[in-house]
């Protein structure tokens, strides 16, 4: 009965998610198949049970239970005598967030915030009101529930270079325990590598349990330019590889799956979902942060920290938290109308990002790609849910990843400059629904350029800059919490940026030119796009015209409060990542990277919230066996 009553439940929490997304034929037997056999209703790790009535006080309050908050909301109630309450905006993940094929049936569902950028004219021209689409998860597990699940950590040298800018600890070698700290690594090949793997962890990595028969093609074809076979977060970060995934047995393995999940029985720990922090309390005398404002149920909360306050609200949202919270640059703060605890003139600033150039698609003649309204059916439905394989198990068609070196950078270096997200589906395999609406894409360009593809066999290549020097900002529009910030991106406005990624996107074309990918019968879909048509079809002037119309954000958003020493006045948070000329508040989350890490981003933040809660432990433990210490001793 119990579970006839869940799997109801189930079926109209998943229903739910989807009006307004608009439909598939398919999603209503896929969700009663899921009702049906889905294995989480009897797992005691289910959704985490929301708190009720919550105490006035805790020890520490996280703000926002993302790829970050997560991690910190799990290693800091570790520790019993502590009590930690996680405060999050959004509500619990669903069955649909669970099924890799359909993330992006997630972007502008209930659980995106919807942000858009300021319209600019360096790119995204091709989307609606020439807003880019930036979406950010706004559930338990934050983006980590909307995300691709590309696990990928980084380059050694983006490590060493944020010591080099003042930062110690941060080297590769004292962040490479922290990701292995949280690793579950599933693939026995990889896990045998102990100096970069590991198994036991929260964090589930496994490989994609399906591929199509071009994911060896698209490997073998690295080889071909005479690129290596790499394990793309060992030794070597230039080559070819197959990706690794954030994934558990086929279906998303969130952070909140991961750290929140098994730890909801835990006595100490309270989570509050639902729950929008408007302001941190800082008393101005002390500088000291010593509680939060939040909105749940349509009341005004305040909640006190005796500790400390750690912000994990993501890129976009800690920044707009700090600034509402009176620490921002002074006459910002003052144009909107808040006073200025703190003047930091970083918090908000040094935004980066990565785009890509999406809809580089290439025909073939052999119906082995991901056409979605071809795999998606009552077949993959049950392999999904009961042998929990087959095209539903694999992320929108990511089969390969390369990073390589474009000629702007240097070769001998091992530090890439463009990453390749190798795909079987490129924007026409779901016939012109999910992906155009995720993109943002006008109808005019949508139908020009792909709408006579549509459904057809393709894959994709989306060159990827790594290390972009244009830089974004985002500031407050009002002083209502609940306005968006303005988010402005900036993409492209360094020529060494148009410079790059005109190149990924000639290397891109050069990878589908291989003899591998021919016998395929591959052939680059060659439109002209409509802003671009009077300039001759593969020049560079082309190129750098095409580069800025289906620009694509790899949603990794970042170094908004970026750490640095005092001596550098834009930074926002010390190497502890506390912020600077404040007490008792600490920011832990993608916004503190000083530069962007070479690769997807979500990896390096769950190291972040790993290295940053052993921070808060060594300071407060250290702190707590002090003072315990004395009083045995007598010596107080
Ligand atoms: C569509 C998409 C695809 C991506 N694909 C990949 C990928 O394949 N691989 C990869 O490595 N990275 C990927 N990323 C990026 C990666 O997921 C993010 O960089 C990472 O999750 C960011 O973690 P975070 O903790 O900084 O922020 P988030 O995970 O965004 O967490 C912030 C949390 O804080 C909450 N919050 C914010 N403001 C408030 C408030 N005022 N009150 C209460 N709560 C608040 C939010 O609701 C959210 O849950 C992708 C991202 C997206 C959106
Ligand atoms: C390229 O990198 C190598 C290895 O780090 C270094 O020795 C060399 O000086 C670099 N070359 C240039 C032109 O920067
Ligand atoms: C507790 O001990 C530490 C080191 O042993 C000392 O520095 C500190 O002053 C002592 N505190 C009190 C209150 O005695």
């Amino acid at each position: 009965m119990a579970i006839i009553l869940a799997a109801i439940t189930t079926t109209i929490k998943a229903a739910g998610l989807l009006i307004g997304i608009g439909k598939l034929t398919i999603l209503p037997i896929l969700i009663v198949a899921m009702a049906y056999f889905n294995y989480d209703l009897m797992d005691p790790e289910n959704h985490p049970h929301v708190t009720k009535n919550l105490y006035t006080e805790y020890d520490f309050i996280v703000i926002g239970g993302g790829s970050a908050g997560s991690v910190v909301a799990n290693r800091l109630s570790e520790i019993k005598e502590w009590n930690v309450l996680l405060l999050e905006a959004g509500g619990h993940e669903t069955e649909i967030t669970d099924v890799p094929m359909l993330s992006l049936y997630l972007h502008k569902s209930k659980i995106d915030w919807k942000y858009r950028t300021q319209p600019q004219n360096s790119a995204c021209q091709a989307m609606i009101d020439k807003r880019c689409c930036w979406t950010r998860g706004k559930v338990l597990g934050g983006s980590s529930v909307l995300n691709t699940m590309l696990y990928i950590r980084g380059n050694r040298r983006d490590f060493d270079q944020w010591e080099s800018f003042g930062n110690p600890g941060w080297s590769f070698d004292d962040v490479l325990p922290y990701f292995k700290k949280s690793e579950d690594q599933r693939n026995p090949y990889l896990a045998r590598d102990k100096r970069y793997h590991s198994t036991g962890g929260y964090l589930t990595i496994q490989d994609a349990p399906y591929n199509t028969p071009l994911g060896v093609a698209f490997v073998q074809a690295g080889e071909e330019m005479g690129y290596d076979i790499v394990d793309v977060n060992g030794d070597q970060q230039t080559g070819f590889g197959f990706w690794q995934f954030t994934m558990r047995r086929g279906t998303r393995c969130s952070a909140a799956k991961a750290f929140i999940r098994p730890i909801h029985q835990r006595k100490n720990f309270h989570l509050s979902l639902w729950s929008h922090v408007t302001r941190i309390l800082i008393d101005p005398l002390t500088k000291r942060a010593n509680g939060v404002q939040f909105i749940r149920d349509n009341r005004l909360h305040t909640v006190y920290a005796k500790k400390e306050v750690i912000l994990s609200g993501g890129a976009i949202n800690s920044p707009q938290l700090l600034m509402l919270s009176g620490i921002g640059d002074a006459k910002h703060l003052n144009d909107v109308g808040i006073n200025t605890i703190q003047h930091l003139p970083g918090v908000g600033q040094n935004l980066q990002d990565h785009i890509a150039v999406g809809g580089i698609a290439f025909l073939i003649d052999y119906p082995v790609s991901i056409v979605m309204n071809r795999l998606v059916n009552v077949n993959s439905v049950l392999r999904y849910t009961i042998t929990e394989d087959g095209p539903l198990t694999s992320s929108v068609g990511l089969e390969a990843v390369a990073f390589i070196s474009t000629k702007y950078a240097n070769k001998t270096d091992d530090w890439p400059d463009i990453e390749f997200m190798i795909t079987s589906t490129s924007t026409n395999s779901d016939g012109g629904t999910q992906a155009k609406n995720a993109h943002g894409l006008t109808d005019e360009f949508y139908n020009e350029i792909f709408s006579e593809i549509n459904n057809r066999d393709v894959f994709g290549v989306f060159p990827m800059m790594l290390r972009p020097k244009s830089k974004g900002f985002i500031k407050l529009k009002t002083k209502n919490p609940l306005d968006y910030p303005l988010m402005y991106h900036n993409y492209l406005t360094h020529q060494d940026d148009v410079n790059v990624l005109r190149e990924g996107v000639k290397a891109a074309i050069a990878f589908g030119e291989t003899a591998t990918m021919k016998r395929f019968g591959a052939r680059f879909h060659n439109k002209p796009l409509p802003n671009c048509k009077h300039l001759p079809l593969y020049t560079d002037d082309y190129w750098n015209c095409v580069i800025r119309q289906y620009t694509m954000t790899i949603y990794h958003m970042s170094c908004t409060a970026k750490m640095g020493p005092i001596s550098d006045p834009m930074a926002v948070v010390d190497h502890q990542l506390k912020v600077h000329g404040i007490n008792g508040l600490r920011v832990i989350d993608a916004s503190i990277m000083p530069t962007i890490t070479n690769g997807n981003i979500n990896a390096p933040v769950i190291m972040i919230g790993e290295k940053g809660s052993d921070m808060i432990k060594d300071q407060w433990l250290k702190r707590f066996k002090r003072s315990h210490s004395n009083t045995t001793s007598g010596a107080s």
